[in-house]
């Protein structure tokens, strides 16, 4: 009892204070959602900040569309607070339309015209910006390559059709120049998202859609599912990595290699490791008898930069890790984990690392 007297007194004593506490409670929330905002425009990637003509118009769209949506906010606002005041003003009568057959009318028609027909109009006005900018975006470019993309729960297929190279979660483009990217997804719909390049594209199981991607800036870009599907589809990243003709080229001739023989007995000892457990049920490496299509190719698994299509960076303790027990890192993924020795994932290690 005493205690719940002391309380309520502290309340009484304190109502002042308890108010201050708000109002600062409340100003370094707006602040905490200030930064956690402004950080979030600094490491994620956004629309805001595109690279690419079409990246260029959805950003430009939705200035439009913000810029429109903050007139019509104040003009409305305005109205509002003039309605207020107006309304606390004494009523003297001769403030209100006369109530009169002709004043009714009149009434009707500004409903009708600020309610609907402006509305209209400006929505129509919008919708047109935004149908010329779709036509725009989906027009072909020109540019010969093209990509194919097949989405899995939770990673992404990747070939090079005219080129022969298969990879995973990685799609590499030179600058300024177009590809034509086809969609497809191997189980449920995925969605394909390069905020800083192109708008997103369903992936949908049967059917192929396409896009001309490009870049026209260097970089590393960050790419995600952007529709949901499944427990890790948070986990379904991938990156673009836009180089100079010269390093893509470089890249593509790597990629068309197959892996190379290991060059000493250690590195040999990985590779019968591989080859002698479960991984060849899922997984694929050029040159040798892998060539399950489960599982990402691994023929050139090194040269990429992350596990688990962005889960982790890929290093060599992530790779061990991912290799003993990728549940404990991407929990509901298709890998079980690897019953190997100690020793054993050490020489596996070092035959990975010289898949480049
Ligand atoms: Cu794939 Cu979300």
């Amino acid at each position: 009892m005493a205690e719940a007297r002391d309380v309520v007194f502290h309340k009484a004593t304190d109502q002042p204070n308890s108010k201050q506490g708000v109002r600062h409670a409340g100003r370094w929330a707006g602040l905490v959602v200030l930064a956690g905002v402004l950080s979030g425009c600094a490491t994620q990637p956004s629309i805001l900040d595109p690279h690419s003509p079409e990246a260029d118009r959805i950003a430009r769209l939705s200035w439009l569309l913000f810029g429109t949506a903050a007139v019509v906010f104040i003009f409305v606002t305005a109205l509002l607070l003039i309605a207020i005041a107006r309304s606390r003003q004494p009523a003297d009568g001769d403030r209100l339309p006369p109530d009169t057959p002709e004043g009714d009318r009149r009434t009707l028609w500004m409903i009708i015209i600020s309610g609907a027909v402006i509305p209209a109009v400006v929505l129509l006005i919008l919708m047109g910006f935004g149908i010329a900018t779709e036509q725009a975006n989906a027009a072909r470019t020109g540019g010969t390559g093209t990509i194919e993309v097949i989405a899995h729960q939770w990673w992404w297929e990747i070939h090079y059709p005219l080129h022969g190279v298969t990879t995973a979660n990685e799609l590499h483009i030179p600058v300024n120049t177009p590809f034509l990217v086809k969609l497809t997804s191997a189980d449920v719909i995925h969605s394909f998202w390069i905020p800083q390049l192109h708008s997103k594209m369903d992936m949908l199981p049967g059917q192929t859609n396409t896009m001309w991607l490009q870049a026209s800036q260097t970089g590393v870009y960050t790419g995600e599912c952007a529709e949901y599907c499944g427990l890790q589809h948070a986990h379904m990243q991938f990156q673009v990595i836009v180089d100079s003709p010269d390093v893509f080229n470089a890249w593509l001739a790597q990629q068309q290699k197959p892996a190379p023989a290991p060059a000493n007995d250690y590195v040999r000892e990985g590779q019968q490791a591989f080859l002698g457990s479960a991984c060849v049920y899922c997984h694929a490496i050029a040159g040798t008898n892998a060539s399950s299509t489960l599982g990402p190719d691994l023929t050139h698994i090194a040269s990429r930069l992350t596990l688990g299509a962005g889960a982790v960076p890929n290093n060599p303790g992530n790779l061990s890790g991912w290799i003993i027990n990728s549940q404990a890192i991407k929990p509901g993924n298709q890998m079980p984990p690897m019953d190997l020795n100690s020793d054993q994932l050490q020489a596996l290690l070092a035959y990975l690392a010289t898949l480049k």
